[in-house]
């Protein structure tokens, strides 16, 4: 199965984000607590080196907790400021104040050596499309947060979000796009819905997700479509499907239907809590 995303545009991003990157102090970048490794870009690694670095495992709403926990360590253990995060709750973002607080606790101390005190840390938010970049500046700039810069003549470039006292944000998020030199990755970030899959591959991309789900999470699609767990995916799918009442005209069994129900119902957490990758995996 080969996946592809707009290669086109990786230049330019990186090129713009190199740029952007010069002007802040801290980059706090969303993964997708589903797929935290398959979801992060490593290019990120190099051109935030030097950076105060914060990982927020975003979604975790609709991740398994435990294993959410154990990302948190992964990557905490690597160096990063990080927390599971539902970036649709405002009040579940008052942490990473904090958390930006630690994160530049030695920038801070530098400048108030220097007698600088009560300059605003400067934070951008960088992650792959559909991470939840959007809402999670939306949610943790609120509505009573004033822009600064981009006045008419008085500072051409960059918009900059005021949080409070001692957070500015960069209001455009830096985008990464997923890399793929290994197609589980492709794979993981097709179950969760981060990269469009084409309708011939979706019934393949069921496929996996039934052979991962009943091994992993065993008992779900028994609950969830009153089907035996055992045989090939294929059948289990072609009983998902009869269950349903997918059919197709001329009576034939409706896959594509079934398949896009399953990932659908994923999606939206329907089958319960699941991340699809573990850390001693990857
Ligand atoms: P982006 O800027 O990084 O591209 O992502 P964006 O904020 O647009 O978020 C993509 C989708 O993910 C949105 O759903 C958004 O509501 C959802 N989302 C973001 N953060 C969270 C979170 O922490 N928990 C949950 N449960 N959802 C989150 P949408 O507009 O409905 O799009 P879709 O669901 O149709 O993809």
């Amino acid at each position: 199965m080969h996946f592809q995303w707009y290669p086109g545009h990786m230049t330019k991003a990186v090129r713009g984000m190199r740029e952007d990157i010069k002007l802040i102090d801290v980059v706090i970048e969303l993964v997708d607590a589903r797929c935290p490794m398959s979801s992060k870009n490593p290019d990120i690694d190099d051109i935030a080196k030097n950076k105060s670095r914060i990982l927020l495992l975003n979604k975790a709403d609709m991740a398994d907790e435990k294993v959410t926990a154990q990302w948190k360590k992964y990557y905490e253990n690597q160096g990063f400021f990080v927390h599971a995060v539902n970036s649709t709750k405002r009040n579940e973002l008052k942490i990473v104040n904090s958390l930006i607080q630690s994160a530049c606790k030695e920038k801070i101390e530098r400048d108030r050596k220097r007698g600088i005190l009560n300059r605003p840390v400067r934070a951008m938010i960088v992650g792959i499309p559909n991470v939840g970049k959007s809402t999670f500046i939306n949610s943790f700039s609120g509505k009573a947060c004033t822009k600064t810069g981009n006045k008419p003549g008085v500072t051409k470039g960059k918009q900059w979000v005021r949080i409070n006292k001692s957070v500015e944000l960069l209001d455009t998020p830096g985008i990464l796009w997923p890399k793929f030199e290994d197609q589980t990755v492709g794979l993981r970030l097709a179950f969760i819905g981060s990269i469009k899959e084409e309708l011939l591959q979706r019934v393949e991309i069921s496929l996996d997700f039934i052979d991962f789900v009943r091994e992993t999470y065993p008992g779900t699609l028994k609950e969830k479509y009153s089907v035996e767990e055992i045989g090939e995916a294929s059948d289990i799918l072609m009983k998902i499907a009869e269950n349903r009442n997918f059919v197709k005209k001329g009576n034939e069994i409706d896959y594509e239907k079934a398949a896009a129900t399953i990932l659908d119902e994923f999606r939206h957490t329907k089958l319960g809590r699941i991340t699809v990758e573990r850390p001693q995996e990857s």
